[in-house]
């Protein structure tokens, strides 16, 4: 996800700024850059790649100066170029902008000023802020960036300064995080702690929709309506390690407690609620074809495929469509017909997994349209498919996908509304849908706060060296996935079946010391997935159920049991999915794995 450092004070800026955008390369990012004002000039020097390249650019040049913005840039809108990367400056180069977060109107609001004559340089959403905030700007930097703010929809954490405002920062806030860090010699703002803990660790928490103003000297908090808000600093105890992982002791714990935002941002922009239809601006290109599509193949590896198995029980309720998944590994030994209008959908978080590009190239050979689902801006996939949806998810840095899994599903749903609404959903089904996605960030946060009980549960049993987890229709899929998250890092051996399977083998495994996780929320599904637990429990399996909130008769009936939110029957597998993912976290966490990179794993895998 994207980062900012900026400080305005008595130090010279460089090392500073290039020392923040070091420490927030954990964040992932794809190209950097940094304003720094210099006298009565700005000095703008932007690069693709690593900070050391920023690093080679900025040394051979001589820039004094004492105040400055940077910014390490994850793509959202337009490729990694150094024209996309940030800071981003309006026409007249008075005004320079870093951006965290999405900018929705953005194109309503470039076509607005594309009439006034402003052209424009890059393809981010960015550039409308700098253009915007340059465009009203009348003397005070503060005035111009609240009024542009208001004229903004979306997510944003900026950071602007401006020629004619030297030693001055005004920083906002919606969205976005931003802190405010303070010492004996100026005043810093980060993305997060990381950024400035070298130099600090007396921060204040900006809020949402607050403003703020940073001199050498003095800061001044306000809301969005300019109204003066007082705020005491905090001592934050982290070391530098620590600031990067917000607290947390791995990436994957906290890319799980990142899926809140990371569901939000799967959905925002693209939902009109009074229609009852996702919109999808990413997939224009093809829709016409695609609204005419019978046929589907989604291809995919990992956990990528185990959410495109979600995804396919989820097309088979709202669409008329016939959808099948295939490992993208084994596509090319399959003999598939493609009928007229197939689309093959490649799904990848990193969009270079070379199997699946493998996969898409055949299909392109076949005749097929493709479609791409990827997390990774401008990444293989999305340069070989013809249209394709961003996850929007920031990067993930734990080698066992997460975030990426439960964005993938809530995508899936996006697409299967938008094609069905076209077929067979009616508008009250549509509407009660795009509800239930709206509600599901909040629900899995409720899934979030039963942290510590799952990890009691994880207690009790991470020493049992084999595991079953059993689901059926869309929560079959989810089996497998949360029998993979616990063998990838814990290194249990697990198993994922589909529960009506059991009794064709899995069920002369059940013992005292082989736990079944049980994945039974109140679906159609539930009287069958109830005679399963039966079964495990009369041969005296330990059963650790994963059931709708409130369900005492499977609370009877089993050993444990993780409580989900009531949703539609084929979100289950979102929260569901996060409560898995808990329960393997804490099972290698007290086998004490290597849990960000366990073993013999890579987090991309190029090579097929
Ligand atoms: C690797 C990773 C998995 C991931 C899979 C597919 O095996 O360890 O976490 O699910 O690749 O990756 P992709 O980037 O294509 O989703």
């Amino acid at each position: 996800m994207c980062g900012i450092v900026c400080y305005v004070g008595r130090k010279e800026v460089k090392p500073i700024l290039l020392e923040g955008l070091k420490r927030l390369e954990y964040r992932g990012y794809d190209s950097a850059g940094l304003a720094i004002q210099d006298g009565n000039r700005i000095e703008l020097h932007r690069a693709v790649g690593k900070i050391a390249e920023l690093e080679k650019e900025v040394n051979d040049v001589n820039i004094r100066g004492t105040m400055g913005i940077a910014h390490t840039r994850w793509a959202t809108h337009g490729e990694p170029t150094e024209e996309n990367a940030h800071p981003q400056r309006d026409q007249d180069e008075n005004t320079f902008v870093i951006h965290n977060g999405i900018i929705e109107n953005y194109l309503s609001l470039k076509r607005m000023m594309e009439r006034q004559g402003i052209t424009f340089r890059s393809e981010t959403d960015t550039e409308i802020l700098a253009q915007l905030i340059g465009l009203n700007f009348d003397g005070s930097l503060h005035e111009a960036v609240r009024k542009s703010l208001s004229q903004v929809e979306g997510t944003f954490g900026v950071a602007v300064i401006h020629k004619s405002t030297p030693h001055e920062i005004v920083v906002a806030r919606r969205g976005s995080p931003l802190i405010i860090g303070v010492s004996d010699h100026g005043h810093f703002v980060g993305s997060d702690i990381a950024a400035m803990v070298t130099y600090t660790n007396k921060v204040v928490h900006l809020r949402d929709n607050e403003m703020a103003r940073l001199t050498v000297d003095d800061f001044s908090i306000s809301t969005a309506q300019a109204k003066p808000i007082e705020r005491s600093l905090e001592t934050v105890e982290w070391r530098a390690e620590e600031a990067e992982l917000n607290g947390f002791p791995h990436f994957m714990l906290k890319e799980i407690y990142e899926q809140p935002e990371t569901i939000k941002n799967a959905i925002r922009g693209r939902l009109e609620p009074s229609e009852g239809v996702p919109k999808l601006g990413g997939i224009e290109p093809v829709w016409e074809k695609l609204k005419e599509c019978r046929h589907m193949v989604i291809v995919a590896c990992g956990t990528s495929y185990y959410a495109g198995c979600v995804g396919m029980y989820i097309f088979e309720k709202l669409t008329e469509i016939d959808v099948e998944v295939e490992l993208a590994s084994e596509f090319r030994y399959r003999k598939l017909n493609f009928p007229r209008n197939t689309f093959v959908v490649a799904m990848s978080q990193s969009g270079e997994t070379a199997d699946t590009l493998a996969a898409i190239k055949e299909a392109r050979r076949k005749g097929a349209s493709l479609l791409g689902i990827v997390n990774v801006v401008g990444s293989s996939i999305t340069r070989e498919t013809d249209a394709g949806i961003y996850n929007h998810a920031g990067p993930e840095i734990g080698v066992a996908s997460t975030k990426i899994f439960t964005s993938q599903v809530t995508i899936l749903t996006l697409l299967a509304v938008l094609l069905g609404r076209h077929q067979k959903l009616s508008l009250t089904e549509g509407v009660e849908i795009i509800r239930a996605l709206q509600a599901l960030p909040n629900q899995v946060k409720k899934v979030l706060s039963q942290s510590n009980h799952i990890q009691a549960i994880a207690e009790k049993y991470y020493g049992c060296g084999n595991w079953l987890f059993l689901g059926r229709k869309y929560n079959y899929p989810l089996a497998m996935e949360g029998a993979l998250k616990l063998k990838e890092i814990s290194y249990i051996h697990a198993e994922g079946y589909a529960a009506g399977e059991m009794k064709h083998g899995p069920i002369a495994l059940i013992n005292p010391k082989m736990p079944t996780v049980a994945v039974v929320p109140k679906d159609d599904m539930y009287e069958k997935m109830i005679s399963n637990i039966h079964e495990i429990k009369a041969r005296k399996g330990p059963v650790i159920a994963i059931a709708t909130q409130g369900d005492d008769k499977i609370k009877a009936m089993v050993d444990e049991m993780v409580e989900i939110p009531p949703t539609f029957d084929f979100l289950n597998p979102i929260l569901a999915g996060v409560s898995c993912q808990l329960l393997a976290y804490y099972c290698a966490s007290f086998l004490g794995r290597e849990i960000d990179k366990p073993r013999n794993l890579a987090k991309s895998v190029t090579v097929e």
